[in-house]
């Protein structure tokens, strides 16, 4: 299986440059000036060619929430996003607590095969908050734990599952919330758990992934943490980029412009290692309800780049390496770069298209999104997965 993508701008962490890609059996061979090979090509003129998306934080909400989405739809709406590889998180029904789920979950990926799938099992066995001997049974398909919708309340819970996740390798997703505090003071809330596992991190060697960090405070330390060498790294949302003094529900809240800054400058001196979606996508009947959340995969590429590209405060090799370098290289994948021996996992951006985001469009069933009707550019136009079109929004292919 051969393709070769013609007279592209390639883009990844590194380069910048004309030419043409050109993948075989599912990886890249060749990139560079006017390749001539006789196979399948696509005619990628006028468009950018980046790896394509990597979402470390993802809700598929498979199983038992299928009607707010589920690995198919979800799939597909990542697709249509730029995206080829998430990572599932594991507040499902039941809780993702061992390889069972797991098993399924990479199964269904498997049969599917549109998208490449991590699936996260809970810190404490079915959200309990105290139980941890799940974590022994663990295989290595598993390098992420994580009780993302809810946190670890317990000090000595937290300290005894970076313990274990030091000894077997794998890293912890920290969603930082205390529930005790929530309720007054949701800032407080974020802020002192994140110190918390900071702390916890740094004692027990432990590598720790704070997701959706939105706050100045919470920057900063981790900012202090990574010149200490403490192993933390973090991830921020298109949502807390890209709006502030906002009450759309979704945890953490949106903040104060003071806070965006504060991310922003966070991207762009390196403090931030990764852009995720945290995509929640929930029915309407549920987000009336109150449900916390936003379908995110299919807006975030044109958030980031209208928000942070185009207003100029990074450029799209700092994009390319904050939405697939860096998350590729964070969950130990072959893919997030251009570059020989890589995946041939491209996707094909048209950044001068503008687009008014209308959430009837979206392929996710969740259509739960603050961002109904603004203005954006960068329209996604195809997403290749290892040589093959798994989205088409309107490319010319020649098969020959
Ligand atoms: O807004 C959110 N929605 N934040 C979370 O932490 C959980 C997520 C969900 O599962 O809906
Ligand atoms: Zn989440």
């Amino acid at each position: 299986m051969e393709v070769l993508i013609k007279n592209c701008r390639i883009v990844d962490e590194t380069k910048d440059i004309q030419g043409d890609i050109y993948i075989k059996d599912g990886r890249i061979v060749e990139y560079g000036q006017s390749i001539h090979i006789d196979c399948k090509t696509i005619d990628a003129t006028n468009l950018v060619a980046m790896p394509s998306f990597i979402d470390m934080h993802v809700h598929f909400r498979e199983p038992g929430y299928t009607y707010k989405e589920d690995i198919y739809t979800g799939s597909m709406a990542a697709l249509k996003g730029g995206y080829t590889f998430v990572n599932l998180m594991a507040n499902t029904d039941p809780v993702c607590s061992g390889m069972e789920i797991v098993e399924y979950v990479l199964g269904r990926a498997k049969e599917l095969d549109l998208i490449d799938i991590h699936q996260t099992v809970s810190v404490t066995k079915d959200f309990d908050g105290k139980t941890l001997d799940h974590l022994h049974t663990l295989d290595e398909r598993v390098k992420f734990i994580s009780d993302d919708g809810k946190g670890v309340q317990s000090n000595l819970t937290m300290f005894k599952a970076l313990l274990i996740a030091r000894d077997r390798d794998l890293t912890v997703i920290a969603h930082e919330e205390d529930e005790e505090i929530v309720d007054i003071d949701t800032r407080l809330s974020e802020n002192i758990m994140t110190m918390r596992d900071i702390y916890l991190s740094g004692l027990t060697g432990a590598r720790l992934h704070l997701a959706h960090v939105s706050t100045k405070e919470s920057i900063e330390e981790i900012r202090k943490a990574k010149k200490e060498g403490i192993r933390v790294t973090c991830e921020v949302t298109p949502h807390h980029i890209a709006l502030y003094d906002n009450d759309y529900r979704v945890n953490p809240p949106i903040r104060e412009r003071e806070d965006v800054r504060a991310l922003v400058q966070g991207i762009v001196d390196g403090t931030v290692d990764v852009i995720a979606t945290d995509h929640a996508p929930h029915s309407e009947e549920d987000k009336e309800k109150g449900a916390p959340g936003i379908s995110g995969l299919e807006t975030a590429f044109s958030l980031v780049y209208t928000n942070l590209v185009k207003r100029g405060s990074i450029s799209l090799n700092r994009l390319s390496q904050l939405m697939s370098a860096s998350p590729g290289k964070l969950m130990g994948l072959n893919k997030g770069r251009i570059k020989k021996g890589y995946d041939g996992d491209i996707v094909l951006i048209d950044l001068d298209k503008k687009i008014i985001i209308d959430k009837e469009s979206f392929i996710s069933k969740g259509k739960n999104t603050p961002f109904n009707g603004v203005e954006v550019y960068g329209e996604i136009i195809a997403t290749i997965r290892r040589g093959q079109v798994k989205y088409n929004g309107g490319v010319n292919i020649d098969n020959r």
